[in-house]
């Protein structure tokens, strides 16, 4: 069956140069004037992909937009701007567009959106060996249907969030999920990446364009071409590569070192960083145009101790995969051990919780981790008599110390929750008010 796609442009000479170029490339279109003829023919017939205009006589394209994405939310729709008008291509993308062009029409950025969003409808979401995001906490079943959303798009996608707590996986799996999954997934951390190297790394040089450079190198985003580039820890890069980076994008296009000419470059940007990049800008050292760009959706992952919940989910899936990568059983967790686990802060979040578990795994007795295994160390208890380092937040440092109290007196008094509270000198009620707070089960 033929795919079909719906024009929707004011402007004659653009319906007809759209309508020719799809049917070159085997589709079916019907073309609307304004608003109220797209929204009959979207009530009439079934379309794979929608190519609205910015400014309609009857409403605006961002009105068509946010209809599809409600009542069709399958149908991918781009929006054609006006040149230079950037803002208003960030706004359809934020209201649900999946990408955008700008006029001049460019027939061969034109081709290659069709394409991208045909293999939207060819790529079902299923990547097999991509690891799961585990989680039924309801901030992590609104992050997987996101997720799922955002693949869709090519917009790019600044993912925030304290270290550990998944952000690649969530990088990984939106390009995994959407119409470029077939091509790369190029990760950088560019934190890793020494100064002087980095223009080389990004843009890639000419054999012998300067000392060193034995060989062509292609560069990051030439890697990721018809792909993803992940910025990771993109706070961490210096401001004179912002400029670079920021000009590169806008060009789609990237010169190499040494290289004679621009090439033209397709990918789709996402970033992370557990910094707080909007406070980098107002420090001045991360650049606000640059911001502006990357930052077109901003996805938050939520640290380990705002989903308690799913704690116990991650750690037995956790001690699977350990049993089934050394062929023993998996180990289970005491009903103390998972409570500690529970009530601990976890600063490193997932990872840290990985790592804690293997080196459990590794240490433990008979398949079984009891809570001493985990080696959790509450600061400012285990070593009252030292002096202490300035806590850098005072409130979670107390509450720090007021857990590892309350654990500690829960597992002396084998936990019995009205002698822990006796011991504590707090009432019954207090006690069970400060469990509720901290999490503790
Ligand atoms: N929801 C989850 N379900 C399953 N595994 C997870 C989940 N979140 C994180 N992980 C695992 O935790 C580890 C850390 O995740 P990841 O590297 O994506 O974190 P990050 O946010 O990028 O951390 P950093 O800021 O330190 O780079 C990985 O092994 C990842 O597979
Ligand atoms: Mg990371």
């Amino acid at each position: 069956m033929l795919q079909r796609a719906l024009i929707v442009d004011d402007e004659p000479d653009i319906r007809e140069l759209l309508e020719i170029t799809l049917a070159r490339m085997q589709l079916e279109t019907r073309s609307a004037r304004n608003l109220a003829e797209a929204c009959e023919w979207l009530a009439r017939e079934r379309f794979d992909l929608c190519l609205t205009d910015m400014r309609l006589p009857d409403g605006s394209g961002l009105d068509l937009v946010q209809r599809i994405q409600q009542q069709y939310p399958h149908l991918p729709v781009a929006m054609i701007t006006a040149y230079g008008s950037l803002d208003l291509a960030i706004n359809a993308l934020k209201a649900g567009a999946f990408d955008f062009l700008t006029k001049p029409v460019d027939l061969a950025r034109l081709r290659e959106l069709v394409g991208s969003a045909l293999r939207l409808h060819a790529s079902p979401s299923s990547a097999p060996q991509m690891p799961r995001l585990l989680g039924e906490a309801p901030p992590m079943q609104a992050l997987r249907g996101q997720i799922a959303k955002l693949a869709r798009s090519q917009a790019p996608v600044y993912i925030s969030g304290e270290s550990g707590t998944g952000k690649e996986l969530v990088a990984r799996l939106i390009h995994a999920q959407g119409p470029r999954a077939a091509a790369a997934f190029v990760p950088v951390n560019c934190g890793a990446i020494p100064s002087e190297l980095m223009e080389s790394e990004f843009f890639g040089h000419r054999k012998g364009s300067f000392t060193g450079a034995l060989e062509d190198k292609p560069g990051l985003f030439r890697a990721a071409d018809g792909g993803t580039l992940f910025l990771d820890e993109v706070a961490d890069l210096p401001l004179p590569m912002q400029v670079k980076l920021l000009r590169a994008i806008q060009e789609k296009a990237v010169r190499s070192i040494g290289g004679q000419q621009e090439v033209a470059v397709d990918v789709r940007l996402l970033c992370a960083t557990h910094k707080d990049l909007a406070g980098e800008v107002a420090a001045g050292r991360f650049r606000q145009d640059l911001y502006y760009r990357l930052n077109v959706i901003e996805l938050r992952v939520p640290p380990l101790r705002e989903r308690r919940e799913d704690i116990a989910l991650l750690a037995e899936h956790c001690l699977q995969r350990l049993a089934a990568a050394s062929t023993s059983a998996p180990a289970r967790l005491t009903p103390e051990a998972l409570a500690r686990l529970q009530g601990y802060r976890f600063p490193g979040n997932v990872r840290e919780l990985e790592n804690m578990l293997e080196r459990a795994h590794t240490l433990c007795e008979g398949a079984r981790i009891e809570a001493a295994d985990l080696r959790l160390e509450e600061p400012g208890v285990a070593c009252a008599g030292a002096p202490l380092a300035t806590p850098d937040n005072l409130e979670e440092y107390l509450e720090r110390i007021e857990r590892q109290a309350i654990l500690q007196s829960l597992e002396e008094t084998r936990w019995n929750r009205t002698a822990a509270a006796q011991r504590l000198g707090l009432s019954f009620r207090s006690m069970r008010y400060r469990l509720k707070k901290l999490g503790i089960d």
